[in-house]
């Protein structure tokens, strides 16, 4: 591992989607450990996003705050101007986290999924070209693989086999990466992770959403005979592999990061409704998720010998610390599944699918 250039370690970071689960951490880690790094943070404030997530680094003066959408040049342009007011007067690394992230929303439909994901992707590309950034860092998922049959594990040169509208335009996002590397020497990475969890979590995905569906006394609903299986990473983990990717990845290189974990969703289930007290009455088996795909296991080797990156949350560590966030935060995420909260943001999400 060489040292980072000190133009990044020195510099100015756009980031996109920062007020979103992985954004946000990756933000509060990057301020806490990077003293010579300042965050421009572009975020369209969808229906995921949440800037308390940010209140521990709403006052650092090395944070600044946006509000604009990716797919939009103009506003990506008021952000990079932005970075031109910083001490360091560029943009010297653009982090693209923003994203439509959840399969069952892409399924409803996938226009948002590729206007933020794929359209998204290219408007950064050009902006990110035209201002001559040191790096680009495309965050992308272990879906973009697809299926992959036990004992398989997924590495960094396997074909990519899509499965939803949300598998599909992230990759359709990667591929407009990969092709900017190829026709410009673009100096671009991008990362593929496995399924995050950890605090601040939106309640839609399976963990936070079985959380609180517990915490109230409700069921949690299973797709399917539940033996599908994933690798769960914690967020924390998850950020440290990105800005090591950033730091010390090459350029035009794919680095996988999984959280060493592979566990089926119904024995996942079962951990949560121990921690929670309850008993097997409160899983509710529903129809499966169309496409479903059985089992993602990547293989993170690369970005182990290269990056010196590995997770460190063991998984029923992070599920009890994660449990217990939202044991004492039920004001946070009782106000996002508020009807009248989500109505908002249904209908603004209807808006921009028209
Ligand atoms: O693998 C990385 C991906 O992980 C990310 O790229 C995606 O943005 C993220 O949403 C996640 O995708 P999944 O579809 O795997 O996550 P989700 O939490 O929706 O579902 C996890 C598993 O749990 C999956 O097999 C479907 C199942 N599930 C999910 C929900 C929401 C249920 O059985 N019931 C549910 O209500």
């Amino acid at each position: 591992m060489t040292l980072p250039p000190a133009t990044l370690t020195a510099g100015t970071w756009l980031v996109t989607g920062g007020c979103g689960f992985i954004g946000a951490e990756f933000i509060r880690q990057v301020l806490a450990q990077q003293p010579g790094v300042h965050i421009v943070n572009i975020d369209s404030l969808s229906y995921a996003a949440s800037p308390e997530r940010l209140a521990a680094v709403d006052q650092d003066p090395r944070y600044t705050f946006i509000k604009g959408d990716i797919a939009d040049p103009a506003q990506v342009a008021q952000a990079l101007a932005a970075c031109a007011r910083t001490p360091h007067k560029r943009c010297a690394a653009l982090i693209n986290f923003a994203a439509e992230s959840h399969v069952d929303r892409s399924l409803f439909t996938g226009l948002p999924f590729v206007r933020a994901n794929t359209l998204g992707v290219q408007v950064l590309l050009e902006a990110a070209r035209d201002h001559k950034v040191d790096r680009f860092l495309q965050v992308s998922t272990d879906e973009v693989y697809g299926d992959v049959p036990a004992p398989q594990r997924s590495v960094e040169t396997d074909p990519i086999h899509t499965s939803s509208p949300y598998s599909a335009s992230k990759a359709g996002g990667e591929l407009l990466v990969q092709a900017f590397v190829r026709s410009f020497g673009f100096p671009a990475v991008i990362t593929r992770c496995s399924n995050n969890y950890g605090p601040w979590h939106w309640p839609e995905k399976m963990i936070p959403l079985f959380i609180v569906n517990l915490l109230s006394g409700k069921q949690v609903p299973v797709y399917g005979d539940g033996q599908q299986r994933r690798d769960w990473i914690h967020v924390a983990d998850h950020a440290a592999g990105i800005l090591a990717a950033l730091l010390y990845g090459r350029d035009g290189q794919i680095y996988n990061l999984d959280g060493d974990v592979e566990i089926d969703n119904l024995t996942l289930t079962r951990k949560l409704i121990a921690l929670a007290g309850r008993d097997e009455s409160a899983i509710k088996y529903v129809p499966d998720r169309p496409g479903h795909d059985r089992r993602y296991a990547l293989d993170s080797a690369k970005a182990r010998t290269e990056l010196g990156w590995r997770p460190r949350w063991t998984l029923d560590t992070g599920l009890k610390e994660t449990f217990d966030w939202y044991v004492a935060n039920q004001a946070w995420w009782q106000k996002v599944t508020d009807a009248s909260y989500q109505a908002y943001y249904v209908k603004q999400y209807e808006q921009r699918a028209k």
